[in-house]
């Protein structure tokens, strides 16, 4: 029998799913990564219409030109003038990840990727043949990159920097001074700027900062349904750029990953964004409220540390057992019946940490964190 291609091979299950397949049904769990609501209802039912009216075909590789003229239109206040022309839709943030990818990175040359990292940055790079290059985003910084950091990982082989504003897995926002020299960075090295703004929808205490509107050749959005409008399972995101002929590429890749993106979700989307566009803000002040409530209750334990995101549904606070590391602190927290992600499934930046996803009700987060404090107290002999 034959043997597999080298990059099959290479690339190792994520570690975030580990704790999952061990997890009982009776668990309180923040493991998962998707909002705990359902999509608008009008959606659902657009969703359904479509496909009674015949919405069951292809559509052209970018998408529906209504649908991508209202997703330009929706950036307009950050980068006028973009059409139909700027927005490829694809089938999740993940495929827009692997096109963006593949479309900008030869082998041989370097990506900067955030670490803790979303887990298929790294690995998506791999796949294409790059070099993953991880600068530290650290819990002293609020973790958001120092320029020195990256100053001393690029070189002339470095063709990109990836941002994730709001971040998973640390909920880390950025403001516009931040943001400013972040770009200023990639300026300078003439990178492409991959912005995975995923959670740009799920913000807390003012406006989401994005580098949309910044720098119209060189920034190229990823973004996705998936949280803006609980979509998770449905796989429909997109990328933008006011770049015409970067769209060209990716539009070029789409057809040879999807062909298309599915045509009559294409118009539920659609019907979202005109009927349900306050969902996401709905979404988002629960959110909040549960953001506030586990990191106030996690500071109250002994050796935790958590600071309050801005974005996002997750908090990544340190959490200190002497002699164990995060994998083995989660997994007595699971024996303890709550199901958290050690911080070193998101790269070595990650160790000392536990990652909880606030995708549940208030209850449930007050009980988990109830079991919680029960066994750190106990690990730690407090
Ligand atoms: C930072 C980040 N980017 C991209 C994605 C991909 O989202 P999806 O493939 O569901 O659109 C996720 C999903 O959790 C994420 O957290």
């Amino acid at each position: 029998m034959r043997d597999f291609a080298q990059r099959a091979l290479d690339i190792q299950p994520t570690g975030v799913r580990k704790m999952f397949d061990m997890a009982g049904d009776d668990v309180i769990s923040f493991g998962l990564g998707e909002p705990d609501f359902q999509p608008p209802e009008v959606a659902i039912e657009a969703f359904a219409q479509a496909m009674r009216d015949g919405h069951n075909k292809y559509t052209t590789t970018a998408g529906l030109p209504a649908l991508r003229k209202k997703i330009a239109e929706s950036w307009d206040a950050l980068e006028p003038g973009m059409d139909e022309r700027n927005v490829c839709m694809t089938m999740s943030g993940t495929n827009a990840l692997l096109n963006v990818f593949s479309s900008l990175v030869d082998p041989g040359k370097n990506v900067l990727l955030p670490e803790p990292y979303f887990p298929l940055y790294g690995p998506d790079v791999g796949l294409v043949g790059g070099e993953s290059r991880y600068y530290p985003c650290l819990f002293e910084h609020e973790f958001v990159p120092q320029i020195a950091d990256l100053e001393a990982l690029v070189d002339e082989n470095t063709v990109a920097i990836l941002y994730n504003f709001p971040s998973n897995p640390t909920g880390a926002t950025i403001n516009i001074e931040q943001r400013d020299a972040l770009l200023a960075f990639a300026q300078k090295h003439d990178l492409w700027i991959i912005s995975d703004e995923v959670y740009d929808r799920i913000v807390f205490d003012g406006e989401h900062v994005s580098f949309v509107g910044t720098d119209s050749a060189r920034v190229v959005l990823i973004n996705s349904f998936s949280k803006t409008f609980a979509m998770t399972g449905w796989r429909i995101g997109y990328i933008m750029s006011a770049n015409l002929e970067a769209m060209k590429q990716f539009t070029k890749i789409q057809y040879y990953i999807t062909a298309c993106s599915n045509d009559a979700m294409q118009h539920a989307v659609l019907t979202a964004f005109d009927e349900a566009s306050d969902y996401p803000s709905i979404m988002a002040e629960e959110f909040k409220a549960r953001c506030d409530l586990i990191v106030d209750r996690l500071n109250e334990m002994p050796g935790v540390q958590c600071h309050k995101p801005k974005g996002a549904f997750y908090v990544f606070p340190k959490v200190e057992v002497p002699g164990m590391n995060s994998e083995e602190i989660a997994l007595e927290l699971l024996k303890g019946g709550v199901l958290c992600s050690p911080g070193s499934a998101f790269g070595a930046s990650g160790e000392g940490h536990l990652r909880f996803a606030y995708t549940i009700s208030r209850k449930d987060i007050e009980r988990g964190m109830e079991k919680t404090a029960a066994t750190l107290k106990a690990l730690r002999g407090d």
